[in-house]
């Protein structure tokens, strides 16, 4: 049995990335839909060969072609970025699925989903079928749902061939006439269409960990002290379990529960993630939260076992943790290791409001917190004697970890100039 299905993968993704928009992430899910079915039509009735998982990644592709707008800290009008930023969120969006995700190969796809059709001489793309029609699902969904004025009532007579291409719309009327798309989405039945499609195919244990680190670290790219507290949390977590002999099971569990533990901070505004200072009393209450807002997404999404190492990892053993204030008895062994490796992660950390700690710091809290009765003193003794290597494994995954966060700002800057001056 695998711990999070293929659907419910999608279910985080839609989950979390509707706290933070809930119209971006819906325009994501319609663009998508109505990519998967021109290319169903596609697939059932001419000669276009796709086979089932090249229907599935680019309707994945689809839902989340609008992914590089999430890095925006202020994301209130879609409308406004789909029409004014559009080189911004598409470079972000393109670089963020070529780095992070499983489907990498096809990511131009996104960066040249609003390139008017009149200019596809300028590129050269293997995808760039699929690019006309992902242009024009995109154009149904944002100019159909706009409804102001700012749209010309004869735009897609107007603009065929010159905005979008005509053969992806006359394609779009024919899936249309075949399927009811509108009818679907009016009615929402289209979700359910979509959980089939992705259910129908499962995803490699690969495949889905892809889709997951990527959209953690889409959001916590807001934040580089988070891309590595995330990273460093799953590193040390792992190591810890591995030295505390935990089984296959428990391993895969506190991997998952890791990666996501911190989720619930994308709802965090980021004057407070990344606060130099010591946060007041309802900064802190507010920062309390994410571990809420994180047992909110997973719930019912992952396996019970995933989702309790989530959402456990403030809990300490003596009552005194949150959000539940749970104590020894009612905590796992991964539970209690969560919690010891976020707080090492923390120590080790350079964070907005303090410098990394030495090691013998490092060593000094945690004992005393083991000392107090606050966390596990035998995962903090074994943490003890393998110090050096765990660091020192670490810091070497680190380096490509940063440095893939440094070669995508870079490489945003470089493209922006570039794709700016192509208008
Ligand atoms: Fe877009
Ligand atoms: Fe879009
Ligand atoms: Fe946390």
């Amino acid at each position: 049995m695998s711990v999070i299905s293929s659907k419910d993968v999608n279910e985080i993704i839609r989950k979390t990335l509707g706290i933070i928009n809930n119209k971006i992430m819906n325009h994501g899910e319609i663009t998508g839909y109505i990519l998967y079915k021109m290319m169903e039509y596609e697939y059932t009735y001419t000669e276009q060969n796709y086979t089932e998982q090249e229907l599935v990644d680019y309707t994945m592709l689809g839902i989340l072609h609008d992914i590089g707008l999430y890095k925006e800290e202020n994301i209130k009008n879609v409308s406004d970025f789909e029409t004014k930023n559009l080189w911004s969120h598409s470079i972000y969006g393109f670089l963020f699925l070529k780095y992070l995700s499983p489907i990498g190969d096809r990511a131009e796809i996104v960066l040249y989903h609003h390139l008017d059709y009149n200019r596809y001489g300028l590129i050269q793309s293997r995808y760039i079928h699929v690019i006309e029609l992902l242009n024009l699902a995109d154009k149904m969904d944002t100019v159909l749902h706009l409804k102001d004025e700012k749209i010309e009532p004869d735009y897609f007579v107007k603009y065929r061939d010159v905005k979008f291409s005509g053969a992806a719309l006359d394609l779009f009327h024919k899936a249309e006439k075949c399927y009811g798309i509108t009818e679907n989405l009016v009615n929402g039945s289209y979700h359910k269409e979509l959980d089939v499609l992705l259910a129908k195919r499962a995803f490699s244990e690969q495949y889905k960990r892809g889709f997951l680190e990527m959209l953690v670290y889409t959001i916590d790219f807001r934040s580089e002290h988070t891309v590595i507290h995330t990273l460093a949390t799953v590193y040390f977590a792992e190591q810890l379990g591995r030295l505390a002999r935990l089984s296959g099971k428990d391993m895969r569990d506190l991997h998952y529960g890791a990666l996501l533990h911190d989720l619930g901070k994308i709802a965090i505004p980021l004057n407070i993630l990344e606060s130099t200072g010591r946060l007041s009393d309802d900064e802190m209450k507010i920062m309390k939260a994410h571990v809420r807002i994180t047992e909110m997404i997973l719930e019912g999404v992952v396996d019970d076992d995933v989702l309790q190492i989530a959402v456990r990892h403030h809990e300490k053993l003596d009552g005194t943790g949150y959000h539940r204030g749970l104590s020894a008895k009612d905590l796992t062994l991964p539970q209690q290791i969560i919690a010891v490796a976020d707080i090492l992660s923390a120590l080790y950390g350079k964070r907005s409001y303090k410098e990394a700690f030495s090691k013998e710091k490092i060593l000094e809290i945690m004992n005393s917190d083991a000392d107090k009765g606050k966390i596990n003193r035998n995962v903090v003794t074994t943490l003890e004697k393998n110090y050096d290597n765990i660091i020192q494994a670490f810091e070497k995954e680190k380096e490509s970890t940063i440095g893939l966060y440094l070669k995508i700002k870079e490489q945003y800057a470089a493209m922006i100039e570039r794709f700016e001056r192509f208008g």
